[in-house]
C-alpha cells in the first residue's frame, strides 16, 4: 500500500454555539469560538489517498487531478465562507474541526478516481488537528 497526500488551505468564519443556550453558557462550552460576532481560522487540510502504483503511469493518483477534486468539492464551498451560514454540507451541524473533517470526508469519499480515501486531516490551529478515517476504522 502506498499513500499520497495533497495539502490545501482555506480560511473561513464560524461560530460554535447551541441556539438554545445563552451566550454565557456557550462561552463556557465552546470558549472563544463561541463569539457571537463570528471569527475566522486559517485551516490546513491534508487529504491522504491509499492504493497501488498504476503500472502505466507510475502514479498512485495524479495529484493535479486530486487537487481539482478537492478544489471543486471542498475548497469552493468553504474558502472565505461563513461555515455556519454558507456551507451546505455543514448545515445543521456545529462547525467544529471534527464535524468539518467528517463533512469533507463525505464530500470526497465517492469521488476519488484511483486508490481510495484513507484520511482527512484538518488543522484549525498550528497545534490542533483532527484526523478522520471513515466509519470502519
Ligand atoms: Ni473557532
Amino acid at each position: 500500500m502506498i499513500y499520497a497526500t495533497r495539502r490545501a488551505t482555506f480560511n473561513a468564519a464560524h461560530r460554535l454555539f447551541r441556539a438554545e443556550l445563552s451566550d454565557e453558557e456557550n462561552l463556557q462550552i465552546f470558549g472563544k469560538c463561541s463569539n457571537p460576532n463570528w471569527h475566522g481560522h486559517n485551516y490546513i487540510l491534508e487529504v491522504v489517498i491509499a492504493g497501488n502504483i498504476d503500472k502505466t503511469t507510475g502514479f498512485l493518483i495524479d495529484l493535479k487531478v486530486l487537487r481539482d477534486i478537492i478544489d471543486e468539492n471542498v475548497i469552493s464551498k468553504v474558502d472565505h465562507k461563513n461555515l455556519n451560514l454558507e456551507t451546505e454540507f455543514l448545515k445543521n451541524k456545529i462547525p467544529t474541526t471534527e464535524n468539518i473533517a467528517v463533512g469533507i470526508w463525505q464530500q470526497l469519499v465517492n469521488k476519488i478516481p484511483a486508490g481510495h480515501l484513507y484520511s482527512v486531516k484538518l488543522y484549525e490551529t498550528e497545534n490542533n488537528y483532527i484526523e478522520y478515517k471513515g466509519e470502519e476504522n
